[in-house]
């Protein structure tokens, strides 16, 4: 029986424009190691070797929250000890929380002899989100969990579809240097929206899966559009709105918030093209004097992994 694992967990874009707590997609890269190990204390022990400041209180500690309802779900009292080393930052908008919960919970599965399957997992991880965001959404921890694009049909009960998707996508995703809270940003949005605006909404996010689903790529770029959250998380994003016309010029299919922001994501048809994307929302940012950093990646088919 294994007493020790290594946990990779890709950081994640929800929402992806009309998808609101609904969609999601995985990223190849950054994501987090978690090493997680059985110790002889009978406690959940927390080490930090991130360089990022983590709460270290257990009760405080998203990851350490859902270890919890798991070992609690088959009454198990031994004692694991996370080790965590973190590259999503927190508050970052690209699935930082939901890495740390859906690595726990796999790599604590997976010394157990995967009592549980993948998927299985999903309610155990959305425990630690829920703590950190106040709200019962799965768009970062499906996808983190799942990998690729997956479509939340319903949430009573989970009923959750993996999407396919073209092979030829590119995401490039911009962090300028600020920090959103996703507790925060929820509590902006307004709690009803007008019939019409419903409709934009509904529409645009079956286009999305439409055009996923069929390879469209002129449809997924104009299904790219959020009149939800977006028109007032945007408000924190300096020019917004001219950023996202700059970088449909540069040639991105499709810009919007990743999450709840503040990071920006953008898909492409290529890896040149959302090279240039990313770059041009750098020089955007630094205009405003926000410094930023970005990361290129293609569209996740995988999600969590055990890697050691
Ligand atoms: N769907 C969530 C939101 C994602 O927009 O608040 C952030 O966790």
């Amino acid at each position: 029986m294994k007493t020790e694992v290594t946990v990779f967990c890709p950081a994640t874009v929800s929402n992806v424009g009309p998808g609101f707590d609904l969609l999601g997609f995985a990223l190849e890269n950054p994501g987090d190691e978690i090493v997680v190990r059985r110790n002889d204390i009978g406690e959940l022990r927390l080490i930090n070797e991130s360089g990022i400041d983590l709460p270290m209180d257990p009760s405080k500690n998203i990851a350490s929250i859902s270890a919890v309802s798991l070992l609690e779900e088959l009454n198990i009292t031994d004692g694991f000890d996370l080790i965590f080393t973190k590259k999503i930052k927190p508050g970052s908008g690209i699935g930082s929380s939901a890495a740390s919960c859906v690595a726990a919970v796999v790599g604590i599965n997976e010394i157990l002899g995967s009592p549980f399957s993948t998927p299985q997992l999903l309610p155990f991880a959305m425990e630690g989100e829920v703590f950190a965001s106040g709200s019962y959404h799965a768009d970062n921890i499906a996808p983190a969990l799942l990998g690729g694009f997956t479509l939340i049909r319903g949430y009573d009960p989970l009923d959750i579809k993996h999407l396919p998707f073209p092979d030829d996508l590119y995401c490039a995703i911009i962090h300028p240097d600020l920090e959103f809270k996703t507790k925060e940003g929820r509590e902006l949005l307004p709690k009803n929206i007008p019939l019409k605006t419903a409709l934009i909404q509904a529409g645009n996010l079956a286009g999305l899966v439409a055009g996923l689903t069929t390879n469209d790529h002129a449809l997924i770029g104009r299904s790219i559009t959020d009149v939800f959250a977006e028109p007032i998380r945007s408000k924190k994003l300096p020019e917004f709105e001219k950023l996202k016309k700059l970088t449909l010029e540069e040639g991105a299919l499709g810009t919007g918030i990743s999450g709840s922001g503040p990071s920006l994501f953008s898909l492409c048809r290529s890896e040149d093209i959302a090279t240039s994307v990313a770059e041009l929302m750098k020089r955007h940012f630094a205009d405003h004097n926000i410094k930023s950093e970005y990361y290129i990646s293609t569209v996740s088919q995988a999600g969590c992994r055990i890697t050691g």
